[in-house]
């Protein structure tokens, strides 16, 4: 035969996977096919495979029959909008989509390449997990990968899509990487699937109800973004990673064009009720500071308390994290902390300046948040903010109350500029409160103590619910209109963008997980 004919006939075959009728099941569920996903994803025609003969080494169970070049995983290299991005995208119609030790091993090539040639890797997972009829070696190439993913981090951006099945150790990997994105209906994420639980539990629930994209995008906290199909998802992706740097050593792509509407300064300061006890979305807050549509929000469904995401500033990314008054008044309690502290993480890790926005009234009281450790989990959004060397810049709106001033990207625990609108709050607590402690005596002893409390909350709020006892002692930079923010945030990061902050030399700190 001829040779070049070989190759062709051989790609042809290797292409088809686990077959014509896997493949129309595939599509019949409404999934694309490991290789679809692949092209939708990269630039067209940029996609360079790698590993498309590997075939695995099996000989029990019948597997030595039953060999299908590639071995359930596409991987190799391409492009996003040109810049280099690595890929490996499991094949549900070979076997499953289960992970093989060659499987494994084709996953851990493109991660070394990757992480050698600096650039982002985006798993595009859809499998029944470790290939049961391999044993140990499966596992062990699980583990392979679990080890590679943490060595990535911090180093090179990781994304991991969940296109179907994602059970056992499986989910393992996607959670070591930086962002998960699920895709409605069709993939689900758990450790141990519905069966094991009702044996073990007695629980009944569906896999969509314990581990679907609603599950994990509201309740776990562990899916960042929802698509609602896989067109979409990979659409997502191709935007998301626009925000990113190739690694840890390289700034955010900066596209030389960015939009914004002036009008929205003249609305900016409408946007606050009159009365501080009332809610508003700091989302319009936001939205009047940054570049048009240049909002990607994070997390969108979880901690709905404060609000996180990726944004542009004069076509630059910066990182946005901000309480919102909208949900639960803004307050901080464990999910909140643990959703800004991961963030502010991945933030500085990647070179990409952080600007908060800070109406926070405190931190959550109660048994709940007490008893499952919100000590350690509001830790976590400090010492993450504490850790940052990123240009920091944060914007009090209106309350700065208790430890979460402090945690909110204060001066104190390194912020490089603090600026305040006049409406801002910033006490040790709300004034109605305060007076309630300070001048208890008083207004127990009064003839009339409801107007005694009254006066000295009107008191006490004369005094700190504004930002000038603040900014008296250099705790703000300074108060500033709602309208002038947008400049004020340009001129900021402008001043920062040569900020050169070295930690003190460690092995690594030991953040409160
Ligand atoms: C080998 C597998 C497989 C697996 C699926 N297949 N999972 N082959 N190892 N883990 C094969 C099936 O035999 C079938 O082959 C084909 O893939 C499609 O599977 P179906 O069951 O027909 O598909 P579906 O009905 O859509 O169900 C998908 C599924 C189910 C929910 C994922 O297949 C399933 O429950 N699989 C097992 C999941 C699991 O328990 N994995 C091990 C987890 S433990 P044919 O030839 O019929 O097409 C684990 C440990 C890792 O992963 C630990 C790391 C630390």
């Amino acid at each position: 035969m001829d040779k070049n004919q070989e190759l062709i006939d051989r790609r042809k075959a290797s292409m088809l996977g686990g077959g014509e009728e896997r493949i129309k099941r595939q599509h019949d569920q409404g999934k694309l096919t490991a290789r679809e996903r692949v092209t939708l994803l990269l630039d067209e025609g940029s996609f360079n495979e790698i590993g498309q003969f590997v075939e695995h080494r099996a000989t029990s169970f019948g597997l030595e029959k039953n060999k299908i070049p590639g071995d359930g995983v596409v991987t190799g290299f391409g492009s996003i909008h040109g810049r280099l991005i690595y890929v490996f995208s499991q094949d549900f119609t070979v076997l499953g989509g289960s992970l093989s030790e060659t499987h494994a091993a084709k996953i851990c090539n493109v991660m070394d390449l990757a992480m050698k040639n600096g650039a982002p890797l985006i798993g595009l997972n859809d499998s029944g997990g470790a290939r049961i009829q391999e044993g140990v070696v499966s596992l062990a190439g699980y583990a392979d990968i679990f080890y590679r993913n943490t060595r990535a981090s911090g180093v090179i951006p990781q994304i991991s899509v969940i296109m179907g099945p994602c059970a056992g150790g499986a989910v393992y990997s996607p959670a070591l990487t930086d962002f998960v994105m699920m895709v409605e209906d069709t993939s689900y994420m758990f450790v141990t699937g519905p069966n094991v639980v009702k044996t073990v539990t007695h629980e009944e629930v569906t896999s969509e109800d314990l581990g679907g994209a609603k599950a994990h995008a509201e309740k776990s906290g562990v899916n960042h973004f929802t698509a609602s199909n896989d067109v979409e998802a990979l659409k997502k992706v191709r935007d998301l990673i626009t925000y990113m740097p190739q690694n840890a050593n390289e700034l955010p792509p900066r596209p030389t064009k960015f939009d914004f509407t002036e009008t929205k300064l003249a609305t900016i300061g409408q946007i606050l009720p009159e009365n501080s006890t009332l809610p508003y979305d700091i989302r319009k807050v936001v939205d009047c500071v940054i570049d048009d549509n240049s909002f990607r929000e994070v997390h969108e469904d979880f901690a709905k308390n404060i609000v996180i995401g990726f944004a542009r500033i004069e076509g630059k990314t910066i990182g946005v994290v901000a309480n919102q008054p909208a949900a639960m008044a803004g307050v901080l309690d464990i999910d909140s902390s643990r959703k800004g502290a991961r963030f502010v993480r991945f933030c500085d890790a990647f070179n990409i300046p952080l600007l908060v926005f800070e109406d926070v009234p405190g931190f959550l009281p109660g048994t709940d948040q007490e008893w499952r450790g919100i000590i350690s989990h509001g830790a976590k959004l400090l010492y993450a903010f504490s850790e940052a060397t990123v240009p920091r810049i944060t914007v009090i709106t209106r309350k700065a109350y208790g430890g979460a001033f402090d945690v909110m990207n204060s001066k104190s625990i390194g912020a490089d500029l603090n600026y305040a609108w006049p409406t801002a709050e910033i006490a040790v607590m709300g004034a109605k409160g305060a007076a309630e402690i300070i001048f208890k005596r008083e207004i127990s002893e009064a003839a009339d103590s409801e107007a005694k409390w009254l006066e000295k909350e009107a008191e006490y709020a004369e005094m700190f619910a504004n930002p000038y006892r603040a900014a008296e002692r250099g705790i703000v930079d300074d108060v500033i209109l709602p309208e002038e923010t947008r400049a004020k945030v340009i001129a900021g990061f402008k001043m920062l963008e040569n900020k050169a902050e070295v930690l003190p030399k460690k092995k690594h700190g030991n953040i409160p997980l």
